[in-house]
């Protein structure tokens, strides 16, 4: 058995970034010259995924429309001597299979993922919160396998000072981590005060999920801020069965707020290939900063 899909929630109203996603979803945001989305198809294609889900709201359809043929542009492209953009623009939604679930109403985590379970079907499959960009596979690609090898679910984690944990999922361990990072989760928490915290180990959003999930959503009461929590059904699932995490220091970029989202593309234009070199020596201008 293998993790095949992925569902992407995506129906949110992106309101830490207004004005610019009052027209854009911040799904499309650029990092550079690429919307955040699919850095986020990036990752789960190189761990395996081969079904994405996006959870989307009837208000924006642009994020279909980037997946929709673009016959004209690919024309203009080859008739102007850009083969390889061309064939780029081409494998858009071709190179994996993307299907739409829709959210009509924005009712929390837990609710925008339970909007997947008829296209998701009966297997395992991840969830990508797609504000947060991890830069690499590595860490999905790890959860896939403790999920096949333990038959249970498995979230990401990461380490945070004290002070930050109540802005997040936090799970209660049981023993250490071990030498790959994983560990056993005996209870999660949504949103806790940092004094009643089980631990310093948030959920970040990359979550492989037993289908069995569905069902715990589906008697799902509001929880943290009023929402159906995700972490609510978790805590049903971890008290059931084996449930996981796995801990890695990813650098994690929040892009869903403007700060976050400057670092992303800041720090990834630096190390890139294309425009690295140029903006390198722009950013020493601007900054003042001849070691940069
Ligand atoms: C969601 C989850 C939370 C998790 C966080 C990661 O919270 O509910 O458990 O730690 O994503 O970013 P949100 O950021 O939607 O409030």
């Amino acid at each position: 058995m293998r993790v095949t899909t992925a569902v992407i929630p995506a129906a949110g109203l992106g309101t830490r970034f207004l004005p610019a996603t009052k027209a854009v979803p911040k799904e499309l945001l650029p990092i550079i010259d690429v919307p955040a989305l699919q850095l986020i198809i990036d990752e789960a294609v190189g761990a395996g995924i081969e079904h994405i889900v996006i959870v989307n709201s009837r208000n924006k359809p642009a994020i279909e429309a980037y997946f929709a043929d673009a016959p004209e542009i690919i024309e203009k492209l080859i008739a102007s001597g850009r083969p390889e953009m061309a064939e780029r623009m081409r494998a858009l939604g071709r190179d994996v299979r993307v299907s739409f679930a829709y959210q009509h109403a924005a009712l929390g985590l837990g609710h925008a993922v339970g909007c997947a379970r008829d296209v998701v079907g009966h297997e395992p499959f991840a969830v990508m919160l797609p504000d947060e960009l991890m830069g690499s596979s590595e860490l999905l690609g790890v959860m896939c396998d403790v999920c096949v090898s333990s038959g249970g679910s498995v979230v990401g984690l990461k380490r945070v000072p004290r002070d930050e944990v109540g802005a997040y999922g936090v799970i209660d361990p049981i023993g250490d981590i071990n030498a790959d990072g994983v560990v056993a989760v005996r209870d999660l928490v949504e949103k806790p005060a940092v004094a009643d915290a089980p631990s310093d180990l948030i959920i970040i959003g990359r979550y492989v999920l037993t289908p069995d999930v569905f069902t715990a959503i589906e008697h799902l009461k509001p929880g943290a801020g009023g929402e159906l929590q995700l972490t609510d059904a978790l805590r049903v699932q971890a008290g059931s069965g084996p449930f996981h995490g796995v801990l890695r220091d990813v650098r994690r970029y929040d892009t869903g707020n403007p700060v976050g989202w400057l670092s992303a593309v800041v720090e990834l234009a630096l190390d890139h290939p294309q425009y690295g070199p140029a903006f390198r020596t722009e950013l020493r201008r601007v900054i003042g900063e001849p070691n940069l």
